[in-house]
């Protein structure tokens, strides 16, 4: 049989997908991979329904079906605080994931470098050895995730091409802050970088803190390629629609890039999803609501049995320390946890590029009775 592709062979088994598996072997209820076991909004599914008998079932423009851009343009237009051209300024993905590559493919050529956070979303380094990129890796030193000005303008000294921001982000739950962001985007206008983003967390966000977008900063507009997706805000993993929002240069160029790699998506989905796109204000605040809700079930929880964890400002994660159980080996542990505990986690050395091993992500997008009974499993770990 012929060699298979050096490119891909760097890549590992997702370790997310991984303790799926586990927790599914060993009956465990699953806090790793991140999705709700609550469903999309009733709006939505039943436009859905109607959809199945009056299509559109055929290919929709490959760049978005022109009624979902619309309605896409006008939401991301009021939260963005710019207007958007639905024509010029968005293409529509098959998620944050495709829109993240489609980002990447257009501005990064082979050789280049780029600047990722650690811990980083694991997607983010396939994405690197897609394009031939050479991530350069900036620590977010936990338990606060801030970052060393020094460290950070030394990576850009290096001339990247482009800066990953997941903000908020995945795995810590860090919201950057205008100071930080101002930071990065003076770094960003005077080495000449893009920043692409991924914002699929933005409605999940905890009072005080506040979603900036980076694009809204002085000078960043060119130069910012603005990555999100439906999954997250309407509760609809599944459906794999995302978009990119930038420039109309960036975007010319994008929407040759998604046409060759997926051609659109799917056309019946993004037109039921457009009820959800024009829900009023008051939608975001009741997502915003219930994911504190959440949030405080399962930290308060945590608290109550005496787990050490950080602290989310924004995403449906926590990061618990784990050192007092002085393993030295997440991933064991984690093992361990989801045969004997009976509930999963992902390991967080698979998120951070240091030699962290001290805590493990568990993700709280899930009914109460899930996360209680969750809980009360977990109790048994002091
Ligand atoms: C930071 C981040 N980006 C992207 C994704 C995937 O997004 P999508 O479903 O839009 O591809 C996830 C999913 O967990 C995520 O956490």
């Amino acid at each position: 049989m012929p060699a298979l592709s050096k490119k891909s062979s760097g890549f590992t088994d997702s370790v997310i997908r991984r303790m799926t598996r586990v927790a599914n072997k060993y009956g465990a209820i699953n806090l790793s991979q991140g999705f709700p076991d609550f469903d999309p909004p009733a709006e939505i599914t039943d436009r859905l329904r109607e959809v199945a008998d009056v299509g559109p079932h055929q290919y929709p423009i490959t760049w978005g079906a022109k009624n979902f851009r619309d309605a896409l343009a006008k939401k991301q237009a009021h939260f963005m605080g710019r207007d958007i051209d639905p024509e010029t300024e968005i293409v529509v993905t098959c998620g944050s994931t495709e829109a993240m590559m489609t980002a990447m493919m257009s501005v990064v050529d082979p050789g280049d470098k780029v600047i990722v956070f650690s811990p980083f979303y694991e997607n983010y380094g396939a994405d690197a050895i897609l394009t031939g990129a050479t991530p350069i890796y900036v620590p977010l030193v936990p338990p606060a995730f801030d970052f060393d000005r020094d460290q950070l303008e030394a990576a850009f000294k290096q001339h990247p091409k482009a800066l990953i921001l997941c903000n908020p982000s995945n795995p810590s739950g860090k919201v950057f802050t205008y100071e930080e962001l101002k930071f990065i985007s003076e770094l960003a206008i005077k080495y000449d970088t893009f920043a692409i983003t991924d914002e699929v967390y933005e409605h999940i966000v905890y009072e005080p803190y506040k979603h900036i977008y980076i694009s809204s900063l002085p000078g960043m507009y060119e130069r910012t390629i603005s990555c999100s997706s439906l999954s997250k805000t309407y509760s609809v993993t599944g459906w794999r629609i995302g978009y990119v929002i930038a420039s109309p240069t960036v975007i010319e160029r994008a929407k040759k890039v998604h046409d060759f790699l997926t051609v659109g998506a799917a056309a019946p989905l993004m037109e039921a999803a457009v009820v959800g796109l024009e829900f009023p204000d008051s939608y975001y605040k009741e997502l915003r609501d219930h994911y504190t809700h959440m949030r405080d079930l399962f930290l308060g929880g945590l608290k109550d049995i005496g787990l050490k964890f950080t602290q989310p400002q924004g995403a449906y994660y926590v990061l618990v320390d784990i050192s007092e159980f002085g393993q030295g080996d997440d991933l064991a542990f984690c093992e361990w946890m989801a045969e004997h505990i009976g509930v999963a986690a992902v390991p967080g050395s698979s998120f951070f590029k240091e030699d962290i091993n001290d805590y493990i992500r568990f993700h709280f997008a899930k009914k109460d009775e899930t996360l209680n009974a969750a809980l009360e499993r977990l109790r048994k770990l002091k």
